[in-house]
């Protein structure tokens, strides 16, 4: 039996997406990214290896996830086995304090926390450029999960040169995330099957990796200016230009829902009314609105026409990877 390890990490939102990969085999992105990790939203994972186990045992949130569940998760651990020499299964116990298949990116959170439990319980003791690099391998917005704060991911052109580092951590101005989590529906496609879709059939794909790389180089200093309305004006456009994608793509798909569109005007409502927030959303309705502490109250009121309390959820810049060994 190897020793139990326990990772937490957290989910974070990309302000310049990455949609698209250009090897998937190694899970190299067409594009670098840059994302926001939020405080409010985690994955908290164990790992054990077991001589005793004839099987990977992975429990999803109590529930033992079927052998066609499971198949990423054995993927993934058979890449830590032959990374570690470890021969042994594993016993996986993982709790997601996210709300799943939403587009709130569980597997960024899900992956990086079973990257750093997983790699850890078989003997290896990674740097977190390399745990970011593992992570990159089941997920790529995993990549980013490793860190805490604003977070870019290099593109990269091989296995080494693709990870991601801290832009700025802790994030010493004012940011939120208010994560507006709408009708669960079920996905029309995954965001691994969208992006590949996207890059073998759509005519605009290479005008999305050229305004994508300008996009990083303002990102980074919209960021570091500290300037909210630069990094929510980029996101809210980068954002729209990933699915736009979608809808140019051979066949068309949207993840949009009818209350997707309710919050994306309610939110250029109140912006028209002077309230500085901005919107973006990835592969799944749920709308995210970056805003300043000052402006949660009014959004929140205004979104509360459309929607219950509980579906606002107000998040902050959040952590990177912790790991404890029971
Ligand atoms: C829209 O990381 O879920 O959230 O690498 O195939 O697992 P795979 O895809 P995934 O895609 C995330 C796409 C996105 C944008 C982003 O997080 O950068």
């Amino acid at each position: 039996m190897s020793k139990i390890v326990i990772a937490k990490a957290h989910t974070n939102i990309a302000l310049v997406k990455y949609w698209g990969k250009k090897d998937p085999k190694l899970m190299l992105p067409q594009n670098g990214s840059i994302s926001l990790t939020l405080d409010h939203f985690y994955t908290e994972t164990s790992v054990q290896f077991s001589t005793h186990a004839s099987e990977d045992q992975i429990t999803f949130n109590d529930t033992q996830l079927s052998p066609v569940k499971a198949q990423r998760i054995v993927k993934f651990l058979d890449l830590i086995r032959a990374k570690s020499g470890q021969s042994a299964r594993a016993i996986v116990k993982t709790r997601n304090h996210v709300p799943t298949s939403a587009g709130l990116a569980s597997s960024a959170s899900g992956f990086a926390a079973l990257a750093a439990a997983g790699s850890r319980a078989a003997g290896l003791k990674l740097s977190l450029t390399d745990l970011s690099r593992l992570a990159r391998r089941g997920s790529g917005s995993a990549t980013r999960s490793i860190f805490g704060g604003f977070v870019e991911w290099h593109a990269g052109e091989d296995d080494l040169s693709s990870y991601a580092e801290p832009l700025q951590d802790p994030v010493d101005w004012d940011i939120q995330m208010i994560a507006v989590v709408l009708k669960a529906t079920k996905k029309p496609i995954s965001s691994t099957a969208g992006m590949q879709r996207v890059v073998a059939t759509s005519p605009y794909y290479p005008a999305w990796v050229q305004t994508a790389n300008r996009d990083l180089i303002a990102m980074r200093q919209a960021i570091a200016d500290r300037d909210l309305t630069a990094v929510g004006t980029l996101a809210e456009t980068n954002a729209m230009r990933m699915h736009a994608l979608n809808l140019s793509a051979q066949p068309a798909f949207n993840y949009f829902t009818a209350e997707t569109l309710t919050t994306i005007n309610a939110v250029q409502d109140l912006r028209a009314q002077g309230i500085n927030c901005y919107y973006t959303l990835d592969a799944g309705p749920n709308v995210k609105i970056i805003c300043a502490s000052k402006d949660t109250k009014a959004i929140t009121t205004a979104l509360q026409r459309h929607f219950r309390a509980d579906q606002l959820i107000i998040a902050q810049p959040g952590p990177g990877i912790s790991i404890t060994e029971a």
